[in-house]
């Protein structure tokens, strides 16, 4: 398996939103330090620090009622599996990476020496309800003669390599293509007829790396934000359920476009552009892929919101000695979701609703993955330091935006399946 670019990482330090003199001695010092990795190409700038006033308009709105409307055209259920606790489990994990080939390296943190092994012994614990373990036979059953699709970036695959791993324990699956770049894989699981794709489209909508350099020698994109990313988009009509994420690449310098002319940036330092801020781009990204999706006359599929993964880097940024070193997780009463995780994860919910509404119209479905909170509470679960050989040149030197497998994102898994259960195994033609 190749490694595939990284998303961009960032932190929670919200000191520096207003000294934009320490921002510019910062990304001084970012560009003589920062090291990358041979084959990955240059990361982006974490943006948190370029994180003007919030002008934050969604954390205002009632983030429990805009959920909660969600959840309950989601599930139909009086439980909500998605707040909850996470309690001991000694039976976990469920697979080692001796087990299991499908652990990209990255996230092989027992290969690289982590020395602490309680972050894989949890289980998610709804309030008022249990939520299963995964279980791969039935899950192979619930998909048989299905298609699924995920539709994102590298913690998109990170959730699809878990999932393949969980399955391992009865079968594994073919691969049957990839595209040029390794970027994109489909499995095939031969017994079941099941299909697993992961389409990578970190930005969503057509995109481009327009300078590799940009503004902090990190890169500029270029995003067409009313235009698909046909890479996907021409590609998932057939697929019965799209699991569609996104999130850490809209922290990069940007430039947008919309009707083809340039409208705005985020953080690209043009005096001429107007800087729009990364919920902007992010708002229309979500609202063009979710359009895409409607817009597909023979898709028939359930589609799926994985809402965003916060990260956890402490005591300092990405690239500046932060790291998420906790060895377990947090309770719900320690940690609540603000700031950044906050206003993305609310600026999703908003474009899926309009989304799940403007889809009920043809019959398609929107469920919500709402995987937010319950990892809110794993700073725990991430690489850290564990995700290469120590000292090994690589960009994210402390990986705290990915999860370790196995590891907490295998409950995204035991969601998912729950979820699927629901839907009762129809997804065409009902
Ligand atoms: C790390 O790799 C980059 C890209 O290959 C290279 O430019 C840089 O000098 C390397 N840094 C160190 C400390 O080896
Ligand atoms: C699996 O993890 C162990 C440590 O638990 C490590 O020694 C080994 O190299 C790893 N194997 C693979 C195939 O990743
Ligand atoms: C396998 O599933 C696909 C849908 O994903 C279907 O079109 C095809 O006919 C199935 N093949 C067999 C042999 O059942
Ligand atoms: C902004 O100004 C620069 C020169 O300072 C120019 O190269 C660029 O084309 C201008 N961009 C726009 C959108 O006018
Ligand atoms: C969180 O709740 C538990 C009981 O459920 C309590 O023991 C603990 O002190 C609380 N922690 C905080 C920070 O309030």
């Amino acid at each position: 398996m190749k490694y595939q670019p990284m998303e961009i990482p960032y932190g929670k330090n919200h000191t520096l939103q207003n000294t934009p003199k320490i921002v510019f001695q910062i990304i001084g010092t970012l560009i003589l330090l920062t090291t990358i990795l041979l084959y990955y190409p240059l990361l982006g700038y974490p943006s948190f620090l370029l994180f003007k006033t919030s002008s934050s308009s969604t954390s205002s709105h009632n983030f429990h009622e805009v959920r909660e409307h969600s959840l309950s055209v989601s599930s139909g259920e009086k439980c909500d599996i998605f707040t909850g606790e996470w309690v001991r489990n000694p039976d976990a994990p469920y697979y080692t990476n001796t087990t299991c080939w499908a652990i990209h390296d990255h996230q092989n943190c027992m290969k690289y020496g982590r020395p602490d092994s309680e972050f894989m012994k949890w289980k998610w614990q709804p309030d008022g309800c249990d939520l299963p373990i995964f279980n791969p036979a039935q899950f192979l059953e619930v998909v048989r003669g299905k298609s699924l699709a995920f539709v994102g970036d590298s913690v998109g695959r990170n959730q699809m390599q878990s999932l393949i791993c969980l399955l391992s324990r009865v079968v594994y699956p073919v691969e049957v293509w990839q595209n040029k770049a390794g970027t994109s894989t489909r499995w095939h699981y031969e017994k079941y007829n099941f299909t697993v794709v992961n389409f990578w489209t970190p930005h969503l909508v057509k995109a481009k790396e327009a300078d590799p350099n940009g503004p902090t020698l990190t890169g500029l994109f270029n995003l067409y934000l009313d235009e698909f990313d046909e890479s996907w988009t021409t590609q998932i009509d057939e697929f019965d359920y799209v699991i569609i994420s996104g999130g850490h690449w809209f922290f990069r310098p940007e430039m947008y476009y919309e009707n083809n002319k340039l409208v705005g940036c985020h953080y690209c330092q043009e005096k001429n552009v107007t800087d729009l801020q990364m919920y902007y781009g992010y708002r229309k990204a979500f609202r063009t892929a979710f359009k895409a999706i409607n817009s597909l006359e023979n898709y028939k599929g359930v589609t799926f919101l994985r809402t965003f993964s916060p990260s956890h880097f402490e005591n300092g940024i990405w690239n500046k000695g932060g790291n998420c070193v906790k060895q377990k997780p947090f309770a719900s009463n320690e940690t609540h979701l603000e700031n950044i995780d906050l206003e993305l994860y609310m600026t999703q919910l908003e474009e899926f609703k309009t989304a799940e509404k403007e889809g009920m119209k043809r019959g398609l479905k929107f469920r919500l993955l709402d995987t937010t909170q319950a990892m809110l509470m794993r700073p725990d679960g991430h690489p850290s330091r564990y995700g290469h050989l120590p000292g090994a040149n690589v960009t994210l030197y402390n990986d705290c935006v990915h999860w370790c497998l196995p590891g907490p994102i295998d409950t995204w898994n035991d969601f998912l399946l729950q979820m699927l259960k629901m839907e009762g195994g129809k997804s065409r033609d009902s």
